[in-house]
């Protein structure tokens, strides 16, 4: 479903033309479109309707608009910080479909997660368990926990977004982890219920994802002989996302497919942690252009929006498509399109063939994931609005940032 299309040369989002929402609005802006978010979620929920459940990543967009949405839809969450679980819960999620990830839980964390009661933790080290274990025992309450295992598995990614590797800081060693399940069984205030893995983001073959199934059945089955019984089993991240037209994609349903056929007579629950492809597609960021410079070699597009607003091409070399909100007749030329920033990495996409002008408005594409959540202040720039359209509406569900904002938390000296 792409809620993004032109009509007569002007692009939409929904039913709204984006440059009404640009006008209405300011940029640089994210606008969201709900039919996108919730169409995206529903092909995760039909594809796992007798297997399992959604948690959406929260990382990947977290305002508190688009998880309401979700939670409306009876979405579960992966969070992976105390503030993204205070989001879910402000939100309207239910904490008892809330799993908790990353290597770095704090104590408060474990405490605040415990007293909501939520699904269970993600454990990526014997220490975590250890302290998990230690702040139920002073709650007088059982954990609920998932053992996060790597499984040595090249997801083929980009390598700053690839987790299951033996040399990445995640998860626990597959070859050590039925010592580690021994422990937890042996541990008073420890509940041991699942499996857990993730292997990367913007995976675009499904090979990886079943050979890391492969070993973590393998490893279920081990641990049934020992007498440990697993009821879930976490398999982490959604699909990649088509961010060019001719990048390949895998099929969720033939990917739930496998997994089911794979999984057999194992009673066991599937949990996914989709975030990039519930919400990338659905967003874009606009930008205006403010200035055109051209020297010998380069045509330069400076525009409103930057590196501090959209961080993805700077970090990863990400490529994501560049859209005028109106098309114009005329010649083409190259571009390379770049923020107000300071820094040479300042720039949102290169060498692209455009026909624009100074002022208009420029759709970056897929900017719904990973985009405002990994947004900054520097340069002491405000951070930007975010918008989310539902038919010919739009709800403001982020205000843009004013000079207030940044020095709010800031103290002269006595
Ligand atoms: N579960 C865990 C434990 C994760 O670490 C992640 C993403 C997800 C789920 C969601 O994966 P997804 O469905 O979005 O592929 N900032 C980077 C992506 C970082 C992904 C980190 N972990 C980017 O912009 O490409």
């Amino acid at each position: 479903m792409n809620p993004f299309q032109y009509r007569d040369n002007e692009l939409y989002i929904e039913e709204l033309p984006l440059t009404e929402v640009a006008a209405q609005h300011g940029t640089p802006l994210y606008v969201y479109s709900r039919q996108a978010i919730e169409t995206a979620w529903h092909g995760y929920a039909d594809a796992l309707k007798d297997h399992g459940m959604v948690c959406y990543a929260v990382k990947a967009n977290s305002n508190i608009g688009v998880l309401n949405l979700l939670a409306r839809l009876g979405s579960g969450f992966d969070i992976v910080s105390v503030g993204e679980l205070e989001r879910v819960l402000t939100a309207g999620g239910d904490p008892s479909k809330v799993v908790f990830s990353g290597v770095g839980k704090q104590v408060d964390e474990i405490r605040r997660a415990l007293e909501v009661g939520i699904h269970c933790f993600n454990v990526e080290s014997v220490a975590e368990l250890q302290r998990i274990n230690e702040v139920a025992g002073t709650m007088d309450m059982q954990a609920p926990v998932s053992i996060r295992v790597n499984p040595d598995v090249d997801a083929k990614t980009h390598p700053y977004i690839s987790t299951g590797l033996k040399q990445n800081k995640f998860g626990i060693d597959i070859n050590s982890a039925e010592q580690v399940y021994a422990l937890a069984a042996s541990l008073a205030h420890i509940n041991v219920i699942g499996v857990d893995c993730h292997i990367g983001s913007q995976i675009t073959d499904v090979t990886p994802f079943l050979d890391a199934l492969d070993r973590l059945l393998a490893l279920i089955d081990r641990l049934a002989g020992k007498g440990i019984q697993i009821r879930h089993l976490d398999l982490g991240g959604g699909v990649g996302v088509q961010y060019q037209q001719d990048e390949p994609v895998v099929s969720l349903t033939d990917y739930v497919q496998q997994i089911v056929s794979r999984l057999g007579a194992r009673a066991l629950t599937l949990i996914m942690e989709p975030g990039r492809s519930i919400v990338a597609n659905a967003g874009v960021l606009l930008t205006r252009v403010e200035y055109l410079k051209q020297n010998d070699e380069h045509n330069f597009a400076i525009v409103d929006g930057a590196m501090n607003d959209l961080i993805r091409p700077s970090l990863y070399q990400a490529w994501q498509d560049v859209k005028p909100l109106q098309l114009r007749t005329g010649t083409s030329h190259t571009w390379d399109i770049v923020g107000p920033i300071c820094e040479t990495t300042d720039f949102l996409a290169k060498g692209r063939q455009l026909v624009i002008e100074q002022g208009d408005i420029l759709a970056i594409m897929d900017s719904g994931a990973y985009g405002f959540t990994m947004a900054s202040n520097y340069n002491s720039r405000p951070r930007v609005a975010e918008i989310l359209v539902d038919g010919q509406q739009t709800h403001v569900v982020r205000r843009r940032e004013i000079f207030a904002d940044l020095i709010a938390h800031e103290y002269l000296i006595e």
